[in-house]
């Protein structure tokens, strides 16, 4: 299937909806989940470092973990793609883009009408969430240990503070995750890129686009879990695809 015949049922859509993972992220710098990691943190698996078990069992080293994540991800871009992908709000206002990535740079490089599925990676707050719920805590009011050697504290309840993104077996959050839900279900065109489809709900998604009748057309280099259902896939990088995509729709 060529880019001229995704191009055509974009330019169609009446609902368009678009679910971002990883992949999206990754010609800006910021490695992919199944990407084996650099350097210290080579002998970790993320899997492993991204629960609420890890925390518990290791605060410090999940707290640096995504320190060094945070550090890496500021020093970052966004690529062709994600400001192709900002630009469809040009021709489609009415789109919903529903990523999984805990990156800003869809909002950096101008996208507006976004859903975010896991957290906000720029964002700390209060591992036992005593404000009730995930309430962002600024850096200018945690409360460090005089060592320093462990995360910093919450100024209301003395806990450790932790990042604001959805750790494996934690829920999303209800809103967002029952808004994309919804927008999927509405949806008549989904454009998936740059995930492995293997978390769920996220991987859903594109399944209740389809069940209601959506054209399903997926851009990833590799196979994927949704590759086996999409109607139209475009094989390779999201940064080249999208641009050209958005060319072909001119
Ligand atoms: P993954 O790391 O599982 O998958 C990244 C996908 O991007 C793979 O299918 C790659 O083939 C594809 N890819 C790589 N380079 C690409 C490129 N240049 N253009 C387009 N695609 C490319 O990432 P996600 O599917 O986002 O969850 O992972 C889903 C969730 O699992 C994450 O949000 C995170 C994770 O563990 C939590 O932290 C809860």
């Amino acid at each position: 299937m060529s880019i001229q015949q995704a191009a055509t049922h974009i330019q169609n859509a009446k609902h368009l909806v678009i679910l971002t993972g990883a992949g999206v992220s990754k010609e800006s710098g910021v490695p992919t989940f199944r990407d084996a990691m650099d350097g210290l943190w080579a002998k970790y698996n993320p899997e492993e470092l991204a629960t609420p078990t890890a925390f518990a069992k290791n605060p410090k080293l999940v707290w640096d973990w995504y320190s060094y994540r945070r550090d890496l991800v500021s020093r970052t871009k966004p690529n062709a793609g994600h400001i192709a992908l900002a630009q469809l709000e040009k021709t489609h206002p009415d789109l919903w883009l529903i990523t999984q990535n805990v990156d800003d740079l869809h909002e950096q490089a101008g996208s507006t009408r976004l859903i975010r599925l896991h957290g906000n990676l720029a964002e700390t707050i209060c591992y036992n969430q005593c404000r009730g719920g995930r309430v962002p805590i600024a850096p200018s009011d945690f409360v460090w240990d005089a060592d320093r050697t462990t995360p910093p504290r919450c100024p209301h309840c003395h806990a450790y503070l932790r990042p604001n993104v959805v750790w494996f077996h934690e829920m999303l959050p209800t809103q967002a995750l029952n808004l994309a839900q919804t927008v999927c279900k509405n949806s008549d065109v989904a454009l998936v890129i740059g995930t492995s489809g293997l978390v769920s709900p996220a991987s859903e998604l594109p399944y209740w686009a389809k069940q209601n009748g959506a054209t399903i057309i997926e851009i990833n280099p590799e196979y994927s879990m949704i590759t086996r259902y999409a109607d139209i896939v475009l094989n390779g990088a999201s940064g080249a695809i999208l641009p050209a995509l958005l060319e072909a729709m001119a």
